[in-house]
């Protein structure tokens, strides 16, 4: 089974009634990884309701060049400016909203040149965000930038953390493993948050500079042939989140087919509204008849 997280049919369909326009201070912004920065901004409605798998549109005040705002996942809340996460009970009290974005064009470039203290505009928490499953074993397959999406989701499955305000279902994995590919290890970034939720971290790089040398697909091959670890083959319930370029997720929800391991990714195709209006984003997915919506 393939479960689409930000589709069907506009895979930004806004997924909550909570979204909301809003303008934030940027309280911490620093350089993480090669031409990777990490962001956070005062939103208490956005880090409150905000649910793994989710994003904002984000974009600078005053400027129109690019005009349309950017998709960023949501990756980390926090509770104070300079503290960490919440806890499992605080999910309704985080203000600060985390993104870690790399640097592309014309939108990225700019924002990696705004300095604390100025403010960034956005609106979100958008998209449906990953669904609810339980599982014995998570596999968060993440390509590039693509763990952004993946951090919260891992730290809300193993019970260490809460997101989306009170009474949002959250399901439990009693493992969480994260299998990460990238072009070159200098593009891996706070790899450590990851390691102190109690995720299982694998490194893959096409260089072979860091981890094993190739992509997530040999790290997930090795993962089924029990060579990532002596626990990783034969287990039940095994799932995977994945987040990644588009050619990579194709890949991996080809090989989850091939072993029969549930995998839901999460769409990032560049997006114009981020609220499901103009369709720039939509990407065809298979009904349960067989045909295509
Ligand atoms: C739901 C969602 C969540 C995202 N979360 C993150 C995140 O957490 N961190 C992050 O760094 N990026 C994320 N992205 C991608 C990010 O939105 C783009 O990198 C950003 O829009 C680039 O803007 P820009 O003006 O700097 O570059 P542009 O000038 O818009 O683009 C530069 C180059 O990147 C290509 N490009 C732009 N957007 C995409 C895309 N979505 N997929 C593939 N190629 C693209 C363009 O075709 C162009 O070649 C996300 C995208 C989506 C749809
Ligand atoms: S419908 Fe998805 S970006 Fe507009």
């Amino acid at each position: 089974m393939i479960d689409v997280t930000h589709a069907p049919p506009a895979s930004c369909s806004a997924g909550t009634a909570t979204a909301e326009v809003a303008s934030g201070t940027i309280v911490r912004h620093e350089r993480i990884a090669e031409g990777t920065w990490r962001l956070r901004v005062l939103a208490p409605n956005l880090a409150a309701t905000t649910r793994p798998g989710q994003f904002a549109m984000v974009r600078l005040p005053g400027r129109f060049d690019p005009l349309l705002a950017r998709p960023l996942a949501v990756y980390e809340t926090a509770l104070q400016a300079d503290g960490g996460p919440p806890g499992p009970g605080e999910a309704a009290a985080a203000r600060y909203a985390d993104f870690i974005y790399a640097v592309h064009g014309k939108f990225t470039q700019a924002l990696s040149r705004v300095a604390v203290g100025e403010s960034v505009e956005f609106w979100g928490p958008l998209g449906n965000g990953f669904a609810p499953h339980p599982a014995g074993h998570l596999l968060l397959v993440a390509g590039g930038i693509g763990q952004t999406a993946l951090l919260a989701l891992g730290k809300e499955r193993l019970g260490i953390a809460r997101y989306g305000g009170p009474g949002v279902a959250a399901a439990r994995a009693d493992r969480v493993t994260l299998l990460w590919g990238c072009r070159t290890g200098s593009l891996f970034g706070d790899v450590e948050d990851f390691r102190d939720a109690g995720i299982d971290v694998h490194l893959a790089t096409l260089d072979g500079s860091v981890g094993r040398k190739g992509t997530v697909v040999d790290l997930l091959d090795a993962f089924a042939d029990g060579s990532a670890g002596p626990e990783a083959s034969g287990e039940r319930s095994v799932r995977i989140a994945c987040c990644g370029p588009e050619g990579m997720m194709a890949a991996v929800s080809t090989w989850a087919a091939r072993h029969g391991v549930p995998c839901e990714v999460s769409l990032e195709t560049p997006m114009a509204c981020g609220v499901g209006i103009c369709f720039s984003c939509v990407a065809p997915v298979r009904d349960a008849s067989g045909g295509w919506d």
